[in-house]
C-alpha cells in the first residue's frame, strides 16, 4: 500500500453474508488506518456471520443496513453522493445475480444501482457455484458494464472443498482499490519491465509434453504491481489459467524456445527484467508429429536436449537491464541460490524452497529470501503472492536508485 494513497478517500464497502464476511473487518481497519474515509453496507445475512457492531467499531459510527430506518436523507442516494468507490467483499451469487439484473430489494442492492463511481466486486463462495453457468453469466455481465470482478483465490474453502473461491488478501483488495481510484504510485514511470511467468511445455508428441506445475501466479503479481507502479510492462507467459493484468501486455508462449524468441524479441528496449517463468530445462531432441503409439512398446527411451537458459542470455545483453530471477529449490536453497546469481549473472534473486507444499508452485502465497549481487541477503515472512511482489520491486526500486547514484 502506497503512505498516503488513501487518506482522506471516501470508500463504500460493501458486505454480504458468506463466512469470508469476517475478513472484510480487516480491509475496513486497514482501510481506517490509512487515513480513508468508509462507510460500511452490510446485507441482513452478512449480520449473521459479523455482529454490526465489529464494524461500527472499526469505522467509529453507525453500518448502513436498514433500507426503511428513519432518516433525514435517503441512505442509498447519501451513500453514492459520498463514494469515490466501492468494493463488495465478500460478494455472494445472491448480490452477483442481484446486481447483474437490476433487482433492488434492500439497501445495498438498491445503493449499487445509484453509484457512478468505481465498483469492485470480489466474489467469495464454493468452486462448484463460482463455476456454475448463471454465476459466470452474471460476471460476465457485470464485467461487460465496467465492474471490476476480482479473481478469487485458491485453496482450501470453508465447505471443506479445496478450489477457486476464497476472498482475496486485504493487501489485493486494497491494491483494487488503489487502482479504482486512480492513486497507483508512478514510481517505475518510464521505466520498461519485461517478466516471464508460468511453465513452458515442451512437446514429445502433438499431444503430450514435459512441463512443471507452475501457475504463473507469482509472475502475473509482479506484473500487476510493476504495472500499478507506473511501468509499462510486458509478460511473456506460459500456458496458465490466469486473466490478464489490467494495464500489462502479454504475449502468450508455449515452449521455452519460444518464450527464449519472445524475450530476445526485446533486447535493448527492456530496464528491468524479472524472471519468475519456471523454464523447462530439458526438451525432447525430436518431437513426434503424431501421437507415438504404445502397441508392442513397455518401454519408451527419450533422449532430451538442454533448452535455452533464457535469463543468462538477457545478462548478456548491451545495454543490460537490472536482471531478477528466482532459484527453485528444494535442499540448499541460499546455497544454491547464491550459485544461479553468480552464474547467471543477475543483480538479484529470489529464493524460493518449491518441495512445500504451502509456498512455492501453484499456492497463493510464497516465502523468499532476496540475495544481491553483493551477497546481502533479506529474509521476508510468508506472504500473499502480492506482498511478495511488493516486497520485490521495493528492493528492484532500491537498486536502481543505487545505480543512477553510481552512474550506471
Ligand atoms: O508460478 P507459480 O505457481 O506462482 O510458482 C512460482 C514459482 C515457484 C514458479 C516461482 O516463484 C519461481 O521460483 N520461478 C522460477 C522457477 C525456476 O525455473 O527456477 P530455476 O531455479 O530452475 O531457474 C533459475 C532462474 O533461471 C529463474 O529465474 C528461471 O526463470 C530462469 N531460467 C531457468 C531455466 C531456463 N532455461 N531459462 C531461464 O531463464
Amino acid at each position: 500500500m502506497d503512505d498516503g494513497a488513501l487518506n482522506g478517500r471516501r470508500i463504500v464497502v460493501g458486505v454480504t453474508g458468506g463466512i469470508a464476511a469476517y475478513k472484510a473487518c480487516d480491509l475496513v481497519s486497514t482501510l481506517v488506518k490509512a487515513g480513508a474515509q468508509v462507510r460500511v453496507v452490510m446485507t441482513r445475512n452478512a449480520e449473521r456471520f459479523v455482529g454490526r457492531l465489529t464494524f461500527e467499531a472499526l469505522i467509529g459510527g453507525p453500518v448502513s443496513h436498514d433500507m426503511w430506518a428513519e432518516r433525514a436523507d435517503m441512505e442509498h442516494i447519501s451513500l453514492a453522493d459520498f463514494a469515490e468507490a466501492v468494493i463488495v467483499a465478500p460478494a455472494t451469487a445472491n448480490i452477483i445475480g442481484k446486481y447483474a439484473h437490476g433487482i433492488a430489494d434492500d439497501l445495498l442492492s438498491t445503493a449499487l444501482l445509484v453509484f457512478t463511481c468505481p465498483v469492485i466486486m470480489a466474489p467469495a463462495m464454493n468452486t462448484r457455484m463460482l463455476g456454475s453457468a448463471p454465476v459466470q453469466a452474471n460476471l460476465r455481465l457485470l464485467s461487460e458494464r465496467g465492474v471490476r470482478i476480482l479473481e478469487p483465490a485458491e485453496g482450501r474453502l470453508a465447505c471443506g472443498d479445496e478450489g477457486v473461491g476464497r476472498l482475496p488478501d486485504t493487501a489485493t483488495l486494497v491494491e483494487a482499490l488503489e487502482d479504482a481510484l486512480g492513486v497507483a504510485s508512478d514510481s517505475l514511470a518510464g521505466l520498461r519491465v519485461l517478466v516471464t511467468a508460468g511453465p513452458t511445455r515442451e512437446p514429445l508428441d502433438p499431444v503430450r509434453f514435459l512441463s512443471n506445475p507452475s501457475s504463473g501466479k507469482m509472475g502475473y503479481a509482479l506484473a500487476a504491481e510493476a504495472a500499478r507502479r507506473g511501468g509499462a510492462v510486458t509478460l511473456v507467459s506460459g500456458p496458465v489459467a490466469l486473466s490478464d493484468p489490467r494495464g500489462v501486455e502479454v504475449v502468450r508462449v508455449g515452449s521455452a524456445e519460444e518464450m527464449h524468441e519472445a524475450v530476445q524479441a526485446r533486447a535493448g528496449t527492456v530496464d528491468v527484467f524479472i524472471g519468475a517463468a519456471a523454464v523447462a530445462d530439458w526438451r525432447p531432441v525430436e518431437a513426434s508429429d503424431h501421437k507415438l503409439k504404445k502397441t508392442g512398446r513397455e518401454e519408451l527411451t527419450l533422449r532430451l536436449q538442454r533448452t535455452p537458459d533464457i535469463i543468462a542470455g538477457v545478462a548478456a545483453w548491451e545495454p543490460r537491464p537490472l536482471v531478477v530471477g528466482f532459484a527453485a529449490e528444494t535442499e540448499e536453497l541460499l546455497a544454491h541460490a547464491e550459485e544461479k546469481l553468480r552464474a547467471k549473472g543477475l543483480d538479484l534473486i529470489a529464493a524460493n524452497d518449491v518441495s512445500r507444499l504451502d509456498v512455492g508452485f501453484t499456492t497463493d502465497a510464497n516465502e523468499i529470501t532476496l540475495i544481491d549481487a553483493t551477497g546481502t541477503r533479506s529474509e521476508f515472512p510468508i506472504m500473499s503472492k502480492a506482498e511478495v511482489a511488493g516486497a520485490i520491486l521495493d528492493r528492484i526500486e532500491e537498486l536502481l536508485a543505487r545505480g543512477r547514484e553510481s552512474g550506471r
